[in-house]
């Protein structure tokens, strides 16, 4: 009797635990690189970045998918939309994803003089940094624009991108997950826009996809850094390819 009722509770724990760790994302999550390299390989990382955000609906849902997933992203944000969403970029912080500049009203940074150069990057600055209380912002052009007053005037490293599935035109998210999966590499920069809900519904998506294909989801700043490259300021950089 006692025996039967003992393994009627062992089964039942059995059960609560497999119940739990389906439940747990961050096992899976650990368990995904561990599975995908052997002793001889490092991991294929890979990073995605976000342009044009905060959007408080669509970055507060990528945000959620990011985190059930345990994956850490970049953002490169605009200095305008700032204001009311400061919660957001301290979540981010918070949370381990990295945060850089895409001008204060997303303008071409190509042909400002320093002073108008300085207003949209310098400005966005001083603003994160009063919000999240530290500097350490990469600097992303908006339209990919780059010249050698741009890369003079930076102040820090530019970052490019190597897959750009041009989410922001037919917001079709399926479409947008298969560029992408089709152009990944070890050491690939995706561009997404975390202000349109099909972007982010791609986003997660394309973390499911390659997750299963052994790659880990890395910021831009670890992506570099696991590579041995040290960003540098003026410099452009648009992957880490091996
Ligand atoms: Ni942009």
């Amino acid at each position: 009797m006692s025996r039967s009722m003992g393994g009627r509770a062992a089964a039942a724990l059995a059960l609560l635990l497999l119940t739990v760790w389906a439940a747990a994302p961050w096992v899976a999550e650990a368990s995904v690189p561990a599975a995908a390299w052997t002793a001889s390989e490092t991991p294929k990382l890979i990073a995605l970045t976000f342009d044009d955000g905060p959007r408080r609906s669509t970055t507060t849902a990528l945000l959620d998918g990011l985190a059930q997933r345990g994956v850490k992203a970049t953002f490169f944000l605009i200095g305008a939309q700032l204001e009311y969403n400061e919660d957001l970029i301290r979540r981010m912080d918070a949370e381990g994803h990295q945060i850089g500049i895409h001008t204060y009203d997303h303008v071409a940074l190509t042909g400002l003089s320093k002073a108008d150069f300085d207003t949209q990057v310098a400005v966005t600055r001083q603003r994160l940094m009063a919000i999240l209380g530290h500097d350490g912002f990469l600097l992303r052009p908006p339209y990919g624009a780059v010249d050698a007053a741009v890369r003079q005037n930076a102040g820090c490293p530019i970052i490019l991108w190597s897959i750009d599935p041009e989410d922001w035109g037919d917001q079709n998210a399926a479409r947008e997950v298969e560029h992408v999966v089709a152009n990944a590499r070890d050491g690939s920069i995706i561009l997404l826009h975390d202000i349109f809900p099909a972007s982010v519904e791609a986003a997660l998506a394309i973390v499911d996809r390659l997750h299963a294909q052994g790659y880990l989801f890395v910021t831009v700043e670890e992506l570099f850094a696991a590579r041995h490259i040290t960003l540098e300021a003026g410099e452009v950089y648009r992957d880490a390819y091996p």
